[in-house]
């Protein structure tokens, strides 16, 4: 049987970096968010985060009235994340470990040691009708961890992978090779993310129990020499390519 065809969210927030290095409204995260959904993508990703160094609040207001395909809102689970996402309602919250000093999300979320502290904030967000995300490592140990929690999805951090080389990269691979499997045997709908670029997503995609890749910095970086547009087809040619040789076992 033929995987089903996976989805791809295009993180929007460097964008906003761009236009946070000048102040002012250039360019706008919401016009890239426009032309994501014309140029193939299935929904739009943005991370609020604590310190607002790319996406606004005012971003997340204008992304929640003017896009028409779903907003998954990347976020850590605060108090005050927790309310603003009640308050816009956005289709899905991917629940992120922040730290001020980090560059970028290093590592995923230890759902396993902060079981207690993530339960609530699983359950408002659940009953809100908003579709909950945790972005793991690629571990058995998060995964349980996660079921147990009641979060319908996972996001698998593929950083690691993405940086890695030679017989490392293989093993990295392996890993959320292992855990997509696992992801798909507890019943939990299983997407990936973070440091994919063209050289690594082929790979990834060709994992058949993946449903959704969410990508933002390379998609943004390559925009500045090919467009926005062409970087998101290739990308998204590039995940169909390696979908369409991505069988499902049969169970
Ligand atoms: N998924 C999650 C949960 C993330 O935190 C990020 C980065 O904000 C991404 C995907 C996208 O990663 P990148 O910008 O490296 O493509």
């Amino acid at each position: 049987m033929r995987a089903n065809r996976l989805r791809l969210g295009v993180n929007i927030d460097h964008v906003a970096t761009i236009r946070n290095a000048r102040g002012g409204h250039l360019p706008d995260p919401v016009r890239a968010a426009k032309l994501a959904a014309a140029s193939g993508a299935d929904g739009i990703t943005a991370h609020l985060r604590e310190d607002r160094r790319h996406i606004s609040d005012r971003d997340i207001e204008r992304l929640s009235q003017e896009i028409e395909l779903p907003l998954n809102l990347e976020m850590a689970a605060t108090e005050e994340m927790l309310a603003i996402a009640l308050r816009h309602k956005p289709h899905a919250c991917c629940l992120v470990p922040e730290k001020r000093e980090e560059r970028t999300t290093e590592g995923g979320l230890d759902v396993a040691a902060h079981h207690a502290h993530l339960a609530p904030f699983i359950a408002k967000l659940n009953d809100a009708g908003i579709r909950v995300s945790l972005f793991i490592e690629p571990s058995k140990v998060q995964l349980a961890v996660a079921k147990a929690l009641g979060a319908p999805v996972v996001e698998l951090h593929t950083g690691a992978y993405c940086e890695a080389e030679g017989a490392e990269r293989l093993r990295q691979l392996a890993r959320i090779q292992a855990a997509a499997r696992e992801a798909a045997k507890l019943g939990l709908e299983c997407h990936a993310g973070h440091g994919l670029a063209y050289d690594s997503v082929g790979d990834i995609a060709a994992i058949p129990e993946l449903v959704e890749l969410n990508i933002g910095h390379f998609l943004i970086g390559e925009a500045i020499f090919i467009g926005l547009e062409q970087a998101i087809r290739r990308m998204r040619d590039l995940m169909d390519q390696a979908r369409a040789s991505a069988t499902v076992t049969a169970t």
